[in-house]
């Protein structure tokens, strides 16, 4: 572990300064609206100062209303939202960050995201990421779901190398390799669905070590993201669970556990492989 892990206001820096709080929220899919906005309501008065929101979510509206009511400055708040596939390209991608900002009613994003590498693509709606990041309407871009080879060829011509991945990430799919290379070129490395929604509760593995530990199934994996060095986002609509998920700083998983998690890798997707995505899907 060569990242410090101490509070719930902790942040890992990202490549260009810019700190990033490691455990956020995540916002996709809640069953109503009014759910989104009382839990990120919620996550602000416990503490959290990171959520994750996309333009496909259609929630980022909920989000703003969440944010406004817990009375958490806007600044103190790490906001993430991301341009869809239907938006990629130079211009559209422009389009789709003012549609993002009107919804948001903010004149800035924390971090923006391509949601996914659409093929033939990613490259212009990339170079529009780089534009916005000179003109200082984000403070920091990256990308989603980009494997080693779609990385590499997209910084083949970026000016700019993407400061965060954010990817499936759960003990089974830990794609070590991809880690080892964001880390080689100072990407940070992203989880979505570190719950595997909700499917990592059932592996007994990870059932003996809550047990050992004396900690929930959720706190040990969450946990184990950050003592990976990967930033976090669960998603939760139950004020005891976003409080509890985020009750993982007065324990550390032993070097033998950790190797333990990472062994229980089968290369299990609960989304799509970013190789075979069917880009026209509207979520
Ligand atoms: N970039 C991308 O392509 C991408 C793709 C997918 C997701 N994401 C982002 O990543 C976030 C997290 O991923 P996710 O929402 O797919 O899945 P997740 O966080 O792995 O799991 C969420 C599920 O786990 C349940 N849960 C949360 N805490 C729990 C606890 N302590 N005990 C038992 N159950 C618990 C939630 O139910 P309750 O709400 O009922 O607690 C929900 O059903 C998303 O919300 C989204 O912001 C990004």
């Amino acid at each position: 572990m060569d990242k410090k892990i101490t509070d719930i206001t902790g942040t890992f820096k990202l490549q260009n300064g810019v700190e990033m709080p490691y455990l956020g929220l995540g916002t996709y899919m809640p069953k109503d609206r009014y759910e989104v906005t009382n839990s990120v309501k919620l996550a602000l008065e416990n503490g959290y100062r990171h959520i994750d929101t996309a333009a496909i979510y259609r929630n980022e509206n909920d989000v703003r209303l969440g944010i406004e009511a817990s009375n958490i400055n806007r600044e103190d708040i790490f906001l993430t939202t991301k341009v869809w596939n239907s938006d990629h390209g130079y211009d559209k991608t422009f389009k789709a960050f003012e549609r993002s900002l009107a919804n948001l009613q903010m004149d800035y994003v924390d971090l923006y995201l391509v949601h996914w590498p659409v093929v033939g693509l990613y490259k212009e709606t990339w170079r529009a990421l780089e534009e916005l990041y000179k003109q200082g309407r984000v403070r920091a871009i990256g990308v989603c779901n980009f494997l080693k080879h779609q990385l590499e060829d997209l910084m083949g011509d970026a000016e700019i190398i993407p400061m965060v991945n954010q990817m499936e990430f759960h003990p089974y799919l830990v794609q070590q390799e991809l880690l080892d290379f964001c880390k080689q070129h100072k990407i940070q490395y992203q989880a979505w669905s570190p719950l595997m929604q909700g499917k990592v509760f059932e592996i007994p593995e990870i059932q003996k070590l809550a047990k050992k530990y004396g900690k929930s199934i959720a706190q040990v994996i969450l946990r184990y993201d950050l003592q990976k060095g990967v930033i976090t986002i669960p998603k939760s609509c139950r004020e005891e669970r976003i409080i509890g998920n985020a009750d993982l700083f007065d324990f550390e998983i032993s070097e033998s556990d950790m190797d333990f998690i990472d062994s229980l890798d089968r290369n299990f997707r609960t989304g799509p492989n970013p190789d075979d995505f069917e880009w026209s899907v509207v979520l």
